[in-house]
């Protein structure tokens, strides 16, 4: 799976991508993450992204020609492809983040691991995007939130959306038995020690999860 991210910040992703699991999906080339900076795709002199409201209000909205322009490099074409490039083996699919997109899950995400190969996704930033970029993408574009909550940019849902989606890639997590679906509906879960003390109180593991048993340890999972 390849993720082209279209952001001003792209330093942001830095550290997350460069530790634990993300780390090793990459260099186990499972994913691979590209970068493209509106700034880099922009007309004017001082390489402006974004500008003031039309009608008037608060704060500043991302300028359209940038993005577009960025997500014509991140799809490879030179206009609007609506679906399938004529021979190309990839499949695209474009995510608009914003708090008032459908909401990000972890069935999306399945799907998306198992239809897409790549998934571009448009971080805003401000007041939002002008709504032409939506316009022009049609529908190859999903406009995505991963929660009822705003954020000051697109940027940390992409993180939540590359972390989800790619954890249901095959390899990408070591042991394919901690998916956290089943997690999910989650039993508790204990590691040592067996009995842990703390300000004056013994705290201890369940005697079932100790038993050896695991028909009855499954029973007691069901039960959490
Ligand atoms: N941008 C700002 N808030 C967001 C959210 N909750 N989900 C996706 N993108 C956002």
């Amino acid at each position: 799976m390849t993720f082209h991210i279209i952001t001003i910040f792209p330093n942001l992703f830095e550290s997350y991508l460069s530790d634990s699991i993300m780390k090793r999906a990459i260099i186990r080339k499972d994913i691979s993450v590209k970068f493209y900076n509106p700034r880099d795709f922009t007309k004017s002199k001082h390489n402006k992204v974004d500008d003031i409201p039309y009608g008037g209000g608060p704060g500043m909205v991302m300028m359209a020609d940038p993005i577009i322009a960025a997500w014509k490099k991140a799809r490879g074409v030179k206009r609007r492809a609506v679906a399938q490039v004529k021979g190309e083996k990839k499949n695209y699919k474009t995510v608009i983040l914003s708090p008032g997109g459908k909401e990000f899950t972890t069935a999306y995400a399945k799907q998306s691991a198992k239809k897409y190969t790549d998934i571009i996704i448009i971080c805003g930033r401000y007041e939002g995007i002008d709504a032409r970029v939506k316009k022009f993408l049609g529908r190859q574009a999903d406009e995505v939130s991963i929660g009822n909550y705003v954020l000051t940019g697109g940027e940390l849902a992409a993180m939540v959306m590359i972390d989800s989606i790619s954890r249901q890639i095959p390899g990408v997590l070591g042991n394919a038995s901690s998916l956290e679906e089943s997690r999910v509906s989650s039993h508790e879960v204990y590691t040592r020690p067996e009995v842990l003390e703390e300000t004056g109180k013994k705290y201890r593991v369940p005697p079932v999860l100790l038993s050896g048993n695991h028909k009855l340890i499954d029973e007691w999972r069901k039960d959490r």
